[in-house]
């Protein structure tokens, strides 16, 4: 039975990832190099629950049971005795080898190792371990809380049993998991980045404004959020990134990332992190 999971890296996915599965009853182990951003999380953390409380979703003492059940910590020594890993660090791909080795070092040898990857290869990641028949992606949205979508994604060496149990994790953390093969951008990226791309040509191109572009797809195809709204809310770099991912990975023309979109990026529009993308934040 999975009781205690080690999160790490607390951004913008591991904290929400750590806080709903302490919501589920989870003990959960976050790990971050960074003690600002430890602290960061924490603050978070506690604003998001306090949110579910003020909303008539949590009752205060749940609130303060979900605290309780977590743990903060600048090192991965905490984690030796965790019952299942989820990887949320910086999108690097030597920094995740790094760490799958160190934790694969670590942690005893029936725990299953997961990222939260948008891109990486898992295959690749897993080579870095002596049981890549125990690594995946688990692919959360943002915001975690919220989102019900895991992407979980099989690497070629991803054993069946390590796919069923990281679908379990998702039922109990009231999420669904739906599978996909270790392709660039797997399942969700792989549609979304381009819809997003085509967006930004219709832009350069003068199709349409901003306004306009995310009216049509809002209004006529039933999306909550127009697509360029979205990229200013997942970050413009992240978008060039995923894309970039998609074109070398996939050799496909069709995946180039908008010439608007780099340069953007180019000026530090990044969305809303920024304060400024296809709108503007206050
Ligand atoms: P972030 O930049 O907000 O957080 C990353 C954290 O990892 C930082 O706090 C950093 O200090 C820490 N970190 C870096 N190296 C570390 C190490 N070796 N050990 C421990 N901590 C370390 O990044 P974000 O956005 O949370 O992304 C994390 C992962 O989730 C990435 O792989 C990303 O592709 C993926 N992802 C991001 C989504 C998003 O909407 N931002 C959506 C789905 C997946």
């Amino acid at each position: 039975m999975i009781q205690a999971i080690g999160v790490i890296g607390s951004g913008t996915m591991g904290n929400g990832i750590a806080q709903t599965f302490a919501q589920h009853g989870f003990d959960v182990r976050l790990v971050d190099v960074s003690a600002p951003a430890l602290d960061k999380a924490k603050a978070t953390i506690d604003k998001s629950l306090t949110k579910f409380v003020d909303k008539g979703a949590l009752s205060a003492a749940d609130r303060d049971a979900t605290l309780a059940r977590l743990h903060f910590s600048g090192s991965i020594d905490h984690l030796a005795d965790v019952d299942y890993i989820v990887e949320a660090i910086v999108e690097r791909r030597d920094a995740k080898r790094d760490l799958f080795a160190k934790l694969d070092a670590l942690v005893r040898p029936d725990v299953v190792l997961s990222s939260n990857t948008s891109s990486i290869s898992i295959t690749d990641i897993a080579a870095a371990t002596t049981r890549p028949e125990q690594v995946l992606g688990m692919h959360f949205m943002n915001p975690v809380p919220l989102m019900t979508l895991v992407e979980l994604i099989r690497g070629q060496s991803t054993s069946d049993a390590s796919m069923e149990l990281a679908e379990s994790l998702c039922t109990r953390l009231g999420k669904t998991g739906v599978p996909a093969s270790d392709y660039p951008g797997f399942i969700a990226n792989r549609i979304l980045m381009p819809m997003i791309n085509e967006a930004v040509f219709a832009l350069m191109e003068g199709v349409g404004t901003a306004e306009a572009i995310d009216s049509v797809m809002k209004l006529g195809m039933n999306h909550p959020m127009g697509p360029l709204t979205l990229a200013d809310f997942i970050g413009l770099d992240v978008c060039v990134a995923i894309l970039d991912v998609l074109h070398e990975g996939l050799g496909d023309p069709k995946y180039r990332a908008c010439p608007l979109l780099r340069r953007m990026v180019a000026a530090g529009h990044l969305g809303r992190k920024s304060g400024r993308g296809f709108y503007r934040y206050a």
